[in-house]
């Protein structure tokens, strides 16, 4: 689907037409090397289900809890400078301008490095079929080099979206492996999903 076919639909439905398809400790991992789970989430009012919800926890920071809960690995919550609304239009209409001008939305809280780690988990909501734009913030700044990255997201229908594609241009020198994508709506009850992908992967 493309970018501006989603933000129509996403707008239809949320004014009443139906939508139709739709631990933190960093001991040795079992692949070796340590891991990184990065993400960003915006709690709110959100889609769901072709309408509206008000989220108190994101859909991305529950999966992200979920692959905490069963990973050794180093959690960073990915926060912005200037807070993203909690009301969806306005979120919309703010994502959809950072997209046309490429913007570098400022992270509040920089990691300094991520040299300590071998495989990086970047998870985030899909906005307009790709990461939000502090996704690419983030990567940006940091040498990938020999790193593996593993795209997480949640999403309405989207799916990863380009993530791999962006990731593999904005994560210098990284090796895109393969991703996990959960709808928004099944982030609580993903655990079965997570696990799977987490023995596939062999990340456990
Ligand atoms: C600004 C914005 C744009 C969105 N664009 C898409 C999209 O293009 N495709 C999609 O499947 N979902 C889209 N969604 C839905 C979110 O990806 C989904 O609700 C996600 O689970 C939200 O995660 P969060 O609660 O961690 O922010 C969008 C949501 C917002 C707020």
């Amino acid at each position: 689907m493309q970018r501006r076919t989603f933000l129509s639909v996403a707008l239809a439905s949320v004014v009443g037409v139906p939508l139709s398809a739709c631990g933190n400790s960093s001991p040795p991992q079992a692949g070796g090397g340590r891991i990184l789970l990065a993400y960003f989430s915006r709690p709110g009012e959100n889609y769901w289900n072709g309408g509206r919800r008000d989220l108190e926890v994101g859909n991305t920071e529950v999966l992200a809890r979920t692959i905490g809960a069963r990973l050794d690995c180093d959690v960073h919550r990915i926060e912005a400078a200037d807070p993203y609304s909690a009301d969806y239009d306005e979120t919309v209409e703010r994502n959809v301008r950072e997209q046309e001008a490429d913007a570098r939305p400022a992270i509040a809280n920089p990691l300094a490095s991520i040299d300590g780690y071998d495989t990086i988990l970047l998870a985030s909501p899909i906005w307009n079929v790709r990461a939000p734009m502090i996704m690419t913030t983030f990567t940006e700044n940091y040498d990938f080099s020999g790193k593996t990255v593993h795209p997480v997201t949640t999403h309405a229908m989207s799916g990863l979206g380009t993530t791999p594609d962006d990731y593999a241009e904005s994560c210098r020198g990284a090796r895109i492996a393969t991703g996990l994508a959960v709808r928004g709506e099944e982030a609580r009850s993903a655990r079965a999903d997570v696990d799977s992908w987490l023995r596939r992967t062999g990340l456990t």
